[in-house]
Protein backbone atom coordinates (compact mmCIF):
# COMPACT_ATOMS: atom_id res chain seq x y z
CA UNK A 1 0.00 0.00 0.00
CA UNK A 2 1.03 3.65 -0.84
CA UNK A 3 0.95 4.47 3.16
CA UNK A 4 4.01 2.40 3.65
CA UNK A 5 5.51 5.61 5.45
CA UNK A 6 4.14 7.91 7.64
CA UNK A 7 3.25 11.03 7.42
CA UNK A 8 2.65 10.13 3.65
CA UNK A 9 3.47 12.72 1.12
CA UNK A 10 0.19 13.52 -0.63
CA UNK A 11 1.08 16.14 -3.00
CA UNK A 12 -2.61 15.77 -4.35
CA UNK A 13 -3.61 17.94 -1.39
CA UNK A 14 -2.68 21.17 -2.61
CA UNK A 15 -4.59 20.08 -5.92
CA UNK A 16 -7.42 20.01 -4.41
CA UNK A 17 -9.48 23.44 -5.60
CA UNK A 18 -8.74 26.04 -8.08
CA UNK A 19 -8.15 27.99 -5.41
CA UNK A 20 -5.90 25.70 -3.31
CA UNK A 21 -3.45 25.63 -6.65
CA UNK A 22 -3.83 29.29 -7.43
CA UNK A 23 -2.08 29.66 -3.94
CA UNK A 24 0.86 26.98 -4.48
CA UNK A 25 0.90 28.04 -8.18
CA UNK A 26 4.87 29.17 -8.07
CA UNK A 27 5.33 30.81 -11.60
CA UNK A 28 2.42 32.87 -13.60
CA UNK A 29 2.00 34.85 -16.56
CA UNK A 30 0.40 38.16 -16.98
CA UNK A 31 -0.08 40.49 -19.57
CA UNK A 32 2.93 42.56 -18.51
CA UNK A 33 5.21 39.91 -19.57
CA UNK A 34 3.83 39.76 -23.14
CA UNK A 35 5.64 42.01 -26.40
CA UNK A 36 3.28 41.68 -29.20
CA UNK A 37 4.78 40.72 -32.14
CA UNK A 38 3.59 42.49 -35.53
CA UNK A 39 4.08 42.21 -38.99
CA UNK A 40 3.50 45.77 -40.88
CA UNK A 41 2.44 46.38 -44.28
CA UNK A 42 2.36 49.00 -46.83
CA UNK A 43 -1.75 49.83 -47.61
CA UNK A 44 -1.09 48.48 -51.45
CA UNK A 45 0.05 44.87 -49.81
CA UNK A 46 -1.71 41.57 -49.05
CA UNK A 47 -2.88 40.92 -45.29
CA UNK A 48 -2.91 37.08 -45.38
CA UNK A 49 -0.14 35.12 -44.12
CA UNK A 50 0.17 31.67 -45.17
CA UNK A 51 0.13 29.01 -41.90
CA UNK A 52 -0.48 31.64 -39.39
CA UNK A 53 -4.82 32.03 -39.56
CA UNK A 54 -5.74 34.64 -37.30
CA UNK A 55 -2.58 36.72 -38.13
CA UNK A 56 -2.54 39.46 -40.26
CA UNK A 57 0.17 41.85 -41.72
CA UNK A 58 -0.77 44.96 -40.56
CA UNK A 59 -1.24 48.57 -42.19
CA UNK A 60 0.08 51.64 -40.21
CA UNK A 61 -2.96 52.62 -38.89
CA UNK A 62 -3.42 48.84 -37.80
CA UNK A 63 -0.68 48.99 -35.95
CA UNK A 64 -1.54 52.26 -33.98
CA UNK A 65 -5.38 50.42 -33.24
CA UNK A 66 -3.23 47.52 -32.22
CA UNK A 67 -0.72 48.99 -29.99
CA UNK A 68 -3.90 50.94 -28.43
CA UNK A 69 -5.19 47.93 -27.69
CA UNK A 70 -2.02 46.00 -26.45
CA UNK A 71 -1.50 48.62 -23.99
CA UNK A 72 -5.26 48.91 -22.69
CA UNK A 73 -4.58 45.75 -21.96
CA UNK A 74 -1.15 45.96 -19.76
CA UNK A 75 0.79 44.82 -22.68
CA UNK A 76 3.70 47.22 -22.17
CA UNK A 77 5.92 46.26 -25.84
CA UNK A 78 5.36 45.41 -29.36
CA UNK A 79 8.13 43.76 -31.69
CA UNK A 80 7.98 45.34 -35.31
CA UNK A 81 8.83 43.38 -38.62
CA UNK A 82 8.20 44.88 -42.25
CA UNK A 83 6.97 42.85 -45.47
CA UNK A 84 8.44 44.00 -48.02
CA UNK A 85 8.25 42.91 -51.61
CA UNK A 86 10.68 41.78 -54.22
CA UNK A 87 10.65 45.60 -56.21
CA UNK A 88 12.04 46.93 -53.06
CA UNK A 89 14.82 44.90 -52.01
CA UNK A 90 18.28 44.94 -53.52
CA UNK A 91 21.13 43.73 -53.24
CA UNK A 92 22.60 45.65 -50.11
CA UNK A 93 19.33 46.04 -48.13
CA UNK A 94 19.09 49.68 -48.89
CA UNK A 95 16.15 50.46 -48.01
CA UNK A 96 16.97 49.26 -44.49
CA UNK A 97 18.94 53.03 -43.96
CA UNK A 98 15.98 55.05 -45.06
CA UNK A 99 14.01 57.13 -42.64
CA UNK A 100 10.87 57.25 -44.26
CA UNK A 101 10.59 53.24 -44.70
CA UNK A 102 7.79 51.67 -43.19
CA UNK A 103 9.38 50.41 -40.04
CA UNK A 104 10.01 54.09 -39.59
CA UNK A 105 6.79 55.65 -40.72
CA UNK A 106 5.44 53.11 -37.96
CA UNK A 107 7.36 53.94 -35.35
CA UNK A 108 6.03 58.09 -35.39
CA UNK A 109 2.72 56.85 -35.87
CA UNK A 110 2.51 54.80 -32.72
CA UNK A 111 4.57 57.07 -30.47
CA UNK A 112 2.82 59.89 -31.46
CA UNK A 113 -0.64 58.07 -30.61
CA UNK A 114 1.14 55.23 -27.67
CA UNK A 115 4.09 57.50 -26.56
CA UNK A 116 3.74 55.22 -23.74
CA UNK A 117 4.48 51.96 -25.66
CA UNK A 118 8.00 50.46 -25.73
CA UNK A 119 8.58 49.57 -29.04
CA UNK A 120 10.86 47.17 -30.57
CA UNK A 121 12.73 47.54 -33.62
CA UNK A 122 14.65 43.87 -35.54
CA UNK A 123 17.80 44.61 -36.77
CA UNK A 124 18.74 42.49 -39.68
CA UNK A 125 18.98 42.92 -43.23
CA UNK A 126 16.76 40.03 -44.03
CA UNK A 127 13.57 42.11 -45.02
CA UNK A 128 15.41 43.89 -47.49
CA UNK A 129 17.70 41.85 -49.46
CA UNK A 130 16.94 40.27 -52.71
CA UNK A 131 18.67 37.01 -51.46
CA UNK A 132 16.61 37.07 -48.34
CA UNK A 133 19.76 37.21 -45.86
CA UNK A 134 20.07 39.28 -42.49
CA UNK A 135 23.96 40.33 -44.40
CA UNK A 136 25.76 41.50 -47.11
CA UNK A 137 26.83 38.65 -49.19
CA UNK A 138 30.08 38.55 -51.80
CA UNK A 139 30.07 37.14 -54.67
CA UNK A 140 30.52 33.15 -53.74
CA UNK A 141 28.00 33.53 -51.20
CA UNK A 142 29.71 34.29 -47.96
CA UNK A 143 27.35 36.13 -45.86
CA UNK A 144 29.92 38.92 -44.70
CA UNK A 145 30.63 39.37 -41.48
CA UNK A 146 32.28 42.65 -40.84
CA UNK A 147 30.50 44.77 -43.80
CA UNK A 148 26.95 43.84 -42.40
CA UNK A 149 27.78 45.05 -38.92
CA UNK A 150 28.35 48.48 -41.03
CA UNK A 151 25.26 48.65 -42.39
CA UNK A 152 23.43 47.27 -38.93
CA UNK A 153 24.99 50.20 -36.97
CA UNK A 154 23.85 52.26 -39.74
CA UNK A 155 20.17 50.60 -39.39
CA UNK A 156 19.96 50.61 -35.61
CA UNK A 157 20.93 54.64 -35.57
CA UNK A 158 17.98 55.19 -38.98
CA UNK A 159 15.30 52.96 -36.07
CA UNK A 160 17.08 54.84 -33.31
CA UNK A 161 16.09 58.42 -34.56
CA UNK A 162 12.48 57.11 -35.93
CA UNK A 163 11.58 56.51 -32.43
CA UNK A 164 12.27 52.63 -31.11
CA UNK A 165 12.76 52.60 -27.77
CA UNK A 166 14.76 48.79 -28.28
CA UNK A 167 16.93 47.48 -31.30
CA UNK A 168 16.70 43.66 -31.10
CA UNK A 169 19.90 42.26 -33.63
CA UNK A 170 18.59 38.67 -34.85
CA UNK A 171 21.36 38.99 -37.46
CA UNK A 172 23.66 36.45 -35.86
CA UNK A 173 27.17 38.26 -36.83
CA UNK A 174 29.94 38.31 -34.37
CA UNK A 175 30.58 41.34 -32.33
CA UNK A 176 27.97 43.20 -33.84
CA UNK A 177 26.51 44.42 -30.22
CA UNK A 178 29.14 45.87 -29.30
CA UNK A 179 29.80 48.07 -32.74
CA UNK A 180 25.73 49.10 -32.48
CA UNK A 181 26.02 50.31 -29.02
CA UNK A 182 29.35 52.17 -29.59
CA UNK A 183 26.84 53.29 -32.98
CA UNK A 184 24.14 54.19 -31.27
CA UNK A 185 25.94 56.09 -28.07
CA UNK A 186 27.79 58.23 -30.69
CA UNK A 187 24.46 59.34 -32.73
CA UNK A 188 23.23 60.44 -29.07
CA UNK A 189 21.30 57.21 -28.17
CA UNK A 190 22.57 55.92 -25.27
CA UNK A 191 18.82 55.54 -23.79
CA UNK A 192 17.88 53.20 -27.04
CA UNK A 193 18.32 49.67 -25.23
CA UNK A 194 19.98 46.39 -27.03
CA UNK A 195 17.61 43.08 -27.05
CA UNK A 196 20.48 40.73 -28.07
CA UNK A 197 18.78 37.42 -30.31
CA UNK A 198 21.76 36.24 -28.68
CA UNK A 199 20.95 32.70 -28.61
CA UNK A 200 19.17 31.96 -31.89
CA UNK A 201 19.46 28.87 -34.06
CA UNK A 202 19.14 28.23 -37.33
CA UNK A 203 15.28 26.56 -37.50
CA UNK A 204 12.21 25.37 -38.91
CA UNK A 205 9.98 27.18 -36.84
CA UNK A 206 11.17 30.29 -38.52
CA UNK A 207 9.13 29.47 -41.94
CA UNK A 208 6.20 31.44 -41.79
CA UNK A 209 7.82 34.53 -40.68
CA UNK A 210 9.55 34.27 -43.97
CA UNK A 211 6.27 33.91 -45.97
CA UNK A 212 5.02 37.03 -43.18
CA UNK A 213 8.01 39.10 -44.56
CA UNK A 214 8.38 38.45 -48.25
CA UNK A 215 11.54 36.42 -47.64
CA UNK A 216 10.19 33.18 -49.05
CA UNK A 217 10.81 33.32 -52.12
CA UNK A 218 13.68 35.36 -52.22
CA UNK A 219 16.10 32.98 -49.63
CA UNK A 220 19.17 31.46 -51.39
CA UNK A 221 19.98 28.58 -49.29
CA UNK A 222 19.71 28.65 -45.53
CA UNK A 223 21.01 30.43 -42.73
CA UNK A 224 23.47 28.00 -40.90
CA UNK A 225 26.85 29.94 -41.26
CA UNK A 226 25.54 32.87 -38.88
CA UNK A 227 22.51 30.80 -37.04
CA UNK A 228 23.61 28.43 -33.99
CA UNK A 229 23.51 24.90 -34.68
CA UNK A 230 20.31 22.99 -33.06
CA UNK A 231 22.62 20.34 -31.07
CA UNK A 232 24.64 23.46 -29.55
CA UNK A 233 24.06 24.46 -25.93
CA UNK A 234 27.16 25.33 -24.89
CA UNK A 235 27.85 27.99 -27.64
CA UNK A 236 24.92 29.41 -26.80
CA UNK A 237 25.97 30.64 -23.33
CA UNK A 238 29.61 31.78 -25.02
CA UNK A 239 27.01 33.85 -27.39
CA UNK A 240 25.59 34.76 -24.67
CA UNK A 241 28.22 35.85 -23.17
CA UNK A 242 29.83 38.01 -25.75
CA UNK A 243 26.40 39.70 -25.97
CA UNK A 244 26.75 40.44 -22.17
CA UNK A 245 30.24 42.06 -22.62
CA UNK A 246 29.79 43.86 -25.21
CA UNK A 247 26.73 45.96 -23.51
CA UNK A 248 23.06 43.80 -24.56
CA UNK A 249 20.27 45.10 -22.04
CA UNK A 250 18.20 42.17 -22.77
CA UNK A 251 18.79 38.33 -23.80
CA UNK A 252 16.58 36.48 -26.34
CA UNK A 253 16.54 32.73 -27.24
CA UNK A 254 14.95 31.64 -30.02
CA UNK A 255 12.64 29.77 -30.93
CA UNK A 256 11.30 29.05 -27.66
CA UNK A 257 9.38 25.65 -27.39
CA UNK A 258 12.37 23.81 -28.48
CA UNK A 259 15.02 25.53 -26.74
CA UNK A 260 13.99 25.81 -22.87
CA UNK A 261 16.57 24.25 -21.75
CA UNK A 262 18.73 27.59 -23.02
CA UNK A 263 16.11 29.54 -21.54
CA UNK A 264 16.87 28.39 -18.04
CA UNK A 265 20.50 28.07 -18.32
CA UNK A 266 21.05 31.64 -20.27
CA UNK A 267 18.84 33.09 -17.28
CA UNK A 268 20.63 31.16 -14.73
CA UNK A 269 24.20 31.89 -15.80
CA UNK A 270 23.67 35.51 -16.56
CA UNK A 271 20.58 36.94 -14.58
CA UNK A 272 20.08 38.96 -16.97
CA UNK A 273 16.49 40.18 -18.66
CA UNK A 274 16.07 37.47 -20.63
CA UNK A 275 13.28 37.09 -23.36
CA UNK A 276 11.80 33.75 -25.19
CA UNK A 277 10.09 34.21 -28.57
CA UNK A 278 7.31 32.31 -29.76
CA UNK A 279 7.72 32.45 -32.82
CA UNK A 280 5.65 32.17 -36.13
CA UNK A 281 6.37 28.13 -36.61
CA UNK A 282 5.10 27.12 -33.27
CA UNK A 283 1.98 29.94 -33.32
CA UNK A 284 1.17 27.94 -36.72
CA UNK A 285 1.83 24.60 -35.14
CA UNK A 286 -0.39 25.44 -32.07
CA UNK A 287 -3.15 26.94 -34.83
CA UNK A 288 -3.28 23.82 -36.98
CA UNK A 289 -3.32 21.30 -34.39
CA UNK A 290 -6.37 23.32 -32.98
CA UNK A 291 -7.67 23.36 -36.19
CA UNK A 292 -7.08 19.03 -36.33
CA UNK A 293 -9.20 19.13 -33.38
CA UNK A 294 -6.15 17.44 -31.37
CA UNK A 295 -6.38 20.56 -28.44
CA UNK A 296 -8.00 23.92 -27.46
CA UNK A 297 -6.17 26.45 -29.21
CA UNK A 298 -6.56 28.54 -25.94
CA UNK A 299 -5.95 25.96 -23.65
CA UNK A 300 -2.33 25.33 -25.12
CA UNK A 301 -1.80 28.71 -26.36
CA UNK A 302 -1.54 29.58 -21.85
CA UNK A 303 0.32 26.28 -20.86
CA UNK A 304 2.97 27.13 -23.80
CA UNK A 305 3.30 30.76 -22.35
CA UNK A 306 3.54 29.62 -18.46
CA UNK A 307 5.81 27.70 -19.32
CA UNK A 308 8.24 29.99 -21.03
CA UNK A 309 7.63 31.54 -17.37
CA UNK A 310 8.22 28.20 -15.76
CA UNK A 311 11.88 28.04 -17.77
CA UNK A 312 12.94 31.64 -16.43
CA UNK A 313 12.35 33.81 -19.21
CA UNK A 314 10.79 37.29 -17.77
CA UNK A 315 8.81 38.56 -21.03
CA UNK A 316 7.87 35.89 -24.44
CA UNK A 317 6.95 37.69 -27.64
CA UNK A 318 4.03 36.18 -29.20
CA UNK A 319 2.11 37.08 -32.10
CA UNK A 320 -0.84 35.97 -29.56
CA UNK A 321 -0.08 38.28 -27.15
CA UNK A 322 -3.61 40.41 -27.14
CA UNK A 323 -5.44 37.46 -27.65
CA UNK A 324 -3.53 35.75 -24.35
CA UNK A 325 -4.12 39.07 -22.72
CA UNK A 326 -7.95 38.83 -23.37
CA UNK A 327 -7.81 35.54 -21.89
CA UNK A 328 -6.50 36.45 -18.85
CA UNK A 329 -8.69 39.81 -18.29
CA UNK A 330 -11.65 37.40 -18.56
CA UNK A 331 -10.04 35.03 -16.04
CA UNK A 332 -10.16 32.31 -18.52
CA UNK A 333 -6.88 31.07 -18.06
CA UNK A 334 -6.55 28.56 -15.30
C1 LIG B 1 15.46 37.46 -39.15
C2 LIG B 1 14.38 37.13 -38.20
C3 LIG B 1 13.68 35.93 -38.19
C4 LIG B 1 12.73 36.01 -37.19
C5 LIG B 1 12.85 37.27 -36.58
N1 LIG B 1 13.90 37.94 -37.22
C6 LIG B 1 13.79 34.74 -39.07
C7 LIG B 1 15.06 34.28 -39.60
O1 LIG B 1 16.07 34.29 -38.91
O2 LIG B 1 15.06 33.88 -40.74
C8 LIG B 1 11.76 34.91 -36.87
C9 LIG B 1 10.47 35.29 -36.28
C10 LIG B 1 9.45 34.23 -36.33
O3 LIG B 1 9.63 33.13 -36.89
O4 LIG B 1 8.38 34.49 -35.78
N2 LIG B 1 16.24 38.49 -38.94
Amino acid sequence: MYLSSYPASRLRRLRKSTQMRHLVRSNTLTSLDLIQSLIIREQSQFSEIAAMPGIERQTIEQAVASAERALSLGIPALALFPFTGPDDRDSEGSLAFSSDNLMCRAARAIKDAVPEAVIIADVALDPYTEHGHDGLMNADGTILNDETIEALCRQAIVLADAGYDMVAPSDMMDGRIGEIRKALDAAGHQDVAILSYAVKYASAFYGPYRDAVGSRGALKGDKRTYQMDPGNAEEGLREAALDVKEGADMLMVKPGLAYLDMVTRVKDEFQMPTVAFQVSGEYAMLKAAAAAGAFDFDQALMESLLAFKRAGADAVITYAATHAAELLRRGDAD
